[in-house]
């Protein structure tokens, strides 16, 4: 497995397997069997198979939010490599936010709800890191987690928007065998968060919001949106603190013929 540091040495590493297909697995780390879930498909279906671990500070509001992120690289790296990955993309901040940058991709009307609304700038900060990612990569397929429903879906205007030549793949969300949806967050729920955040996969399992609604609000867990989101496919999407912790998770809804 290799691991590049720089766009150079990325861009070398990749040089000589643009004859065979290249998959994507945008992270920023702390791997779990979410993240080894898209690797693992990426693994099967691409040549090469690229990961990029990149805790992307444009993204963060809050500066804790950003310094209290887990990290563990060394552990993600043998992570990487167990699952097959051939190049590991691990730049440093500088790397991709040189000083003076100043470009940055909006994603307008599908930037503004939900997580836009709420975090302002996340979106942005996802939609800017992607792009570079896609173009230091040029991957044929990208893919992405349903977890992270929003993400899929301003990806997808972007990557239309841009005339940009990739395929977005988007793997099922990987849950816990009580419910509750993988994220690298988790860790930091204690026991009582944690028992009261299945309230999040039991209210949004009800396909209605304002069911959804009661049952959150019941928990004790401090909502922060539900709603039917006009996603392809439609989602019931929530986000919700439990203490310090903010998670979020949706589940498809049928598409209306
Ligand atoms: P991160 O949270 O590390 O997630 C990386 C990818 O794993 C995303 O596509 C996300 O949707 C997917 N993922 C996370 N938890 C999952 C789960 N339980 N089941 C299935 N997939 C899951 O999302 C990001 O990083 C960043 O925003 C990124 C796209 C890397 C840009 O910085």
């Amino acid at each position: 497995m290799i691991v590049a540091r720089t766009v150079a040495d990325a861009r070398v590493a990749l040089a000589d397997r643009r004859d065979g297909t290249i998959g994507l697995v945008p992270t920023m780390g702390s791997l779990h069997a979410g993240h080894l879930a898209l690797l693992e498909t990426a693994r099967r279906e691409c040549d090469t198979v690229v990961m990029s671990l990149f805790v992307n500070p444009a993204q963060f509001g809050e500066p804790s939010d950003l310094n209290g992120y887990p990290r563990d690289e060394a552990r993600d790296l043998e992570r990487a490599r167990d699952a097959g990955v051939d190049v590991v993309f691990v730049p440093a901040t500088d790397e991709l936010y040189p000083p003076g940058y100043q470009t940055w991709v909006d994603v307008i009307e599908l930037g503004s709800m939900l997580e836009g609304e709420h975090r302002p700038g996340h979106v942005r900060g996802v939609a800017t890191v992607c792009l570079k990612l896609f173009t230091i990569v040029r991957p044929d397929v990208a893919y992405l987690g349903q977890k992270d429903a929003q993400q899929v879906e301003v990806l997808r205007r972007m990557v239309a928007d841009l005339h940009l030549e990739l395929e977005l793949s988007v793997v099922p969300t990987v849950r816990d065998t009580d419910g509750l949806a993988l994220s690298s967050r988790n860790m930091r729920l204690s026991t009582d968060e944690r028992a009261r955040a299945l309230a999040l996969p039991r209210a949004l399992a009800t396909r209605d919001p304002e069911t959804a609604r009661a049952i959150l609000d019941a928990a004790g867990l401090d909502v922060e949106y539900v709603a039917v989101a006009p996603f392809h496919p439609p989602v019931l999407a929530a986000a919700v603190r439990a203490g310090n912790t903010r998670l979020i998770d949706n589940v498809t809804l049928e598409e209306k013929p």
